[in-house]
């Protein structure tokens, strides 16, 4: 029998990959969704990838109805929890929100899996639990800085809560992963990134300004100490990501203590300014980018990029995919959209 593993958030942009990834290496995904995020569509073209059904429940992971996911399913092996909001600025003008949603599934969750037995959890983390790093890359034991703001925080609460679960000795075996910026879509076309409304982050804005959907990119700042003056980030691509996930379930499933919990970066491990991925995306898909330097974004870190290196040594995971090749993808996808747009307007 395959090892079933519930994946929460599974219709939405981490989450769909993450299960193709999952049905390649031979387990069984049990999509959860509420679809606040995501269009049911999403399920429609991951099985049109697969060329199979996946079983799916529409049910919001921070309630009781939750429970029935685990009742109808029988043995479960794990658990991936990628449901969240993850709007930086909608978390500051609406903080409650992000604690209820994000902090609430995770407890919920966790009291269902002691209560099915459940042991091996995957959590999504980000980046964002750093905050603005002393020194760079940073690694795991970088110590955290205070979030700047409640998304981030919520991050920050659910390491917490995961830890001190672990440290009481519950049976539980915990993966957290620490997520750069996930860039670009499957290579197929089918599924990627489907933000609603103005996009938050970079490359949803840049692919949108590059089909005429905004009429100009801003770089937010020009004047940050670094080669050209704008911020860097670590930017992975998506299929890369969702990789790392079966190989933390693996890993998590062969650890023989009973309570246990690490910690890993998924990042490629190198930094890239704003311009260099403009530049990198104009030279990879030959479009041009209407773009101008403007001010600062309240709040963006200065530069930010990862240490893989334990990533590499303990998950035997690490990056396949070029800046290039992301950014193409992320393309790919957004000229596919116009096909779907009836779907999820
Ligand atoms: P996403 O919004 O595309 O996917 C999240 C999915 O969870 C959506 O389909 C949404 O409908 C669903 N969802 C939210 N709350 C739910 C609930 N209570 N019950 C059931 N379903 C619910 O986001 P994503 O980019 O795929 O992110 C996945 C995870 O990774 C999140 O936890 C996010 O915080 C984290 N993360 C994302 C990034 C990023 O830049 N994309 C970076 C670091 C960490
Ligand atoms: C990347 C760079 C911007 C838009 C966010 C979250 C973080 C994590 C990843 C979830 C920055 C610049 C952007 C634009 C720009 N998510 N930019 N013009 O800020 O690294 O992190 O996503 O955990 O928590 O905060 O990502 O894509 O918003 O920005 O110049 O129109 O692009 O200033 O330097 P960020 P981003």
């Amino acid at each position: 029998m395959k090892s079933k593993i519930i994946v929460t958030g599974g219709a939405g942009y981490i989450g769909s990959h993450t299960v193709i990834e999952l049905i390649n290496a031979g387990y069984e995904p049990i999509l959860v969704d509420n679809f606040s995020n995501s269009f049911p569509f999403m399920l429609d073209q991951l099985e049109e990838i697969l060329g199979r059904k996946v079983t799916f429940y529409e049910c919001d992971c921070g309630e009781s109805e939750f429970e029935t996911v685990f009742q109808k399913e029988g043995k479960i092996d794990g658990v991936i929890h990628f449901a969240a909001y993850k709007a930086v600025g909608e978390s500051v003008a609406n903080p409650m929100k992000y604690y209820k949603n994000n902090v609430g599934s995770l407890i919920n969750l966790l009291g269902l899996m002691e209560k099915y037995e459940v042991k091996n959890l995957v959590f999504s983390s980000s980046c964002t639990v750093y905050g603005e790093p002393d020194k760079l890359p940073v690694k795991e034991d970088t110590p955290s800085q205070p979030a700047n703001s409640p998304y981030g925080n919520t991050k920050q609460i659910c390491e917490e809560i995961i830890n001190d679960l672990v440290n009481s000795k519950a049976p539980m075996k915990a993966i957290l992963l620490r997520y750069f910026n996930p860039i670009g879509a499957h290579n197929s076309g089918l599924i990627g990134e489907l933000p609603i409304g103005t996009p938050n982050n970079l490359i949803p804005f840049i692919t949108q300004t590059a089909a005429g959907i905004r009429e100009q990119i801003t770089v937010f700042g020009g004047d940050y100490n670094t080669i050209d003056g704008t911020c860097i980030r670590d930017y992975i691509h998506v299929v890369d990501l969702a990789k790392a996930h079966v190989k933390a379930m693996a890993y998590s499933a062969k650890q023989t203590s009973d309570s246990f919990s690490d910690v890993f970066n998924l990042g490629v491990g190198l930094g890239s300014t704003v311009l260099e991925v403009i530049n990198a995306f104009e030279k990879s898909t030959g479009e041009k980018l209407n773009y101008k330097i403007g001010p600062r974004r309240a709040g963006d870190v200065e530069k930010i990029y990862a240490d893989a290196s334990k990533s590499l040594a303990l998950l035997d995971w690490k990056t396949e995919i070029s800046l290039e090749e992301s950014l193409k993808d992320a393309w790919n996808w957004q000229v596919n959209l116009k096909k779907y747009e009836h779907l999820f307007k």
